[in-house]
Order: structure tokens, then C-alpha cells, then sequence
């Protein structure tokens, strides 16, 4: 695991983006996968930015989200459909039949879930998988206890996690409990993962998930066992990690990409 620990949260964004812009550069189609929350809105902003002004194409790009709220429906301004188009989709040229992202008001679940799995192995794989990370841990929707093979599937949410998403809907109770996600397995499948984390509230997890036992108590702790995972944080959510001067040591050590 590479861990990158930059200074605040604008230059954990940039490296962020430059990380999935890279990627884009060497295959134009790359299947992507995104995530949502507070954390990767910089990361949006940033390659909403390179698109605008530096001709960053995505018209090739197919991309996959990692979850969504059960019950919410597309136009409902938590459900996850309504903050990808706001924060990335309307901005940016990802041609709108190759957006996949988990239904939250299928009939079928089961059936959705199955069909989500096959629908990523038809577009060949996730080349680049952006996450977040809870403050239990989680990666998507993945609770703790959650098997660390686990597919697409419904999830309940942890107190935790209803306690933390809490802050973006008028009353706790209007938070839903079931949400719809790839599962761990689903996410180390993909070909690269980048975690970006900010904020001390994240420092314990952070540790964790880098330091600590690989454990499906701490689902991003699966990392580990990725063979090209990156961890990009700000300083505060490096403050716990024991080993951080190593980490910069290895990061100002290497080569600077090629412009
Ligand atoms: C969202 C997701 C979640 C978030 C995590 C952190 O698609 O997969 O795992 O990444 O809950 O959320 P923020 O960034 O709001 O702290």
C-alpha cells in the first residue's frame, strides 16, 4: 500500500485527481468507479477543473458507483444519483449511458445486485476505484462484520455511519438504514483503488485500515491485501499513523511523474 500524506485538503484533492487523470491518459476508456460523501468533492472539483481547462476528456469513460440509500429516488437531493449529477456528472462529458449507479428503488434487489456485478465484468472491470472511508472504518457500505468477499449487496447502516450521514437531512430519522453497495470483493477486484481521507475525525480509522489487522471489523483494512492500493490523506487524518515519517520519506523520494 502506498500512503501519501499531504498538507491539507486542496492538495490531497489535486493529487487525487492527477492519480484518475493519469490513469485517463493511458486508456481514454477506463472504467471508473466513484464514490460520494464530503471527502471526494475536491477530488470532483479538481477534475471538473482539468476538463474545463485542460481538456480532460472523459467521452470514452464508463463508470460505476459504489452505493446508494434504499428507498430514495433519483431526484431526492441525498440520494447519491442527485449528487453525482451535481458534483460531477453535469459538469463533465461522461456520456450519460455509460453512468451506472446502484438503483435505490428497484423492486428486485437481489436481482439489481446481480446484474450490477455482471454489468462491471461486461465493461471489462473497474480500472480505477476512488473510496472514501467511514469513521467505523467502512469502505461504501461495507459495515463492520462485513465479509471481506463479499459482492453487491443490501447493507444495514451502522448507528455509527446513521449518526455521521445525520448531518445532511433535516432530522436524523429522515437517514434510510438499508443501502444498496459493492461489496469488499467487488472492490478489491478493481485494478487500482484510491482512498482519500481528511479531517482528524478520519485519524483513528486511517491507522486502522493501514496499520492495524486486516480485519472485516475495519473493512478498508482489506487494502492490505490490494496489490495497488493508494491511501491519499491531509494531515489530520495522518496524525495517528506510527509509521508517517517513513511515508514521507518514500513519497518525497520518488520520481516525479512525467509531465
Ligand atoms: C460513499 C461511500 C462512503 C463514504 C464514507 C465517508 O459513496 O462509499 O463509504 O466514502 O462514508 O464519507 P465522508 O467522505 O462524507 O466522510
Amino acid at each position: 500500500m502506498e500512503v501519501i500524506i499531504q498538507q491539507d485538503y486542496e492538495q490531497m484533492s489535486r493529487t487525487a485527481a492527477r492519480i484518475v487523470a493519469e490513469v485517463l491518459n493511458t486508456k481514454p476508456n477506463a472504467v471508473l468507479g466513484m464514490a460520494t460523501g464530503s471527502t471526494p468533492l475536491g477530488l470532483y472539483q479538481e477534475l471538473v477543473r482539468l476538463h474545463q481547462k485542460e481538456q480532460l476528456d472523459f467521452s470514452r469513460v464508463t463508470t460505476f458507483n459504489l452505493d446508494e440509500y434504499v428507498g430514495l429516488t433519483v431526484n431526492h437531493p441525498q440520494s447519491y444519483h442527485y449528487f453525482m449529477h451535481e458534483h460531477f456528472f453535469r459538469h463533465v462529458n461522461v456520456p450519460a449511458q455509460n453512468i451506472n449507479i446502484p438503483s435505490g428503488t428497484t423492486s428486485n434487489y437481489p436481482a439489481f445486485c446481480e446484474w450490477y456485478e455482471k454489468r462491471i465484468a461486461e465493461c471489462g472491470g473497474i480500472d480505477l476505484q476512488i473510496l472514501g472511508i467511514g469513521s467505523d472504518g467502512h469502505i461504501a457500505f461495507n459495515e463492520p462484520g462485513s465479509s471481506l468477499t463479499s459482492r453487491t449487496r443490501l447493507k444495514t447502516l451502522s448507528k455509527q455511519t446513521i449518526d455521521d450521514n445525520a448531518r445532511f437531512f433535516e432530522h436524523r430519522e429522515d437517514v434510510p438504514v438499508y443501502a444498496i453497495t459493492m461489496g469488499v470483493g467487488t472492490i478489491l477486484d478493481a485494478r487500482k483503488l484510491v482512498l482519500v481521507a481528511s479531517g482528524g475525525h478520519k485519524a483513528k480509522a486511517i491507522a486502522q485500515a493501514v496499520e492495524g489487522p486486516v480485519t472485516s471489523m475495519v473493512t478498508a483494512s482489506a487494502l492490505q491485501l490490494h496489490r495497488d492500493a493508494i491511501v491519499i490523506t491531509d494531515e489530520e487524518a495522518a496524525a495517528d499513523l506510527t509509521m508517517r515519517d517513513y511515508y514521507q520519506f518514500i513519497y518525497a523520494a520518488k520520481p516525479a511523474a512525467p509531465k
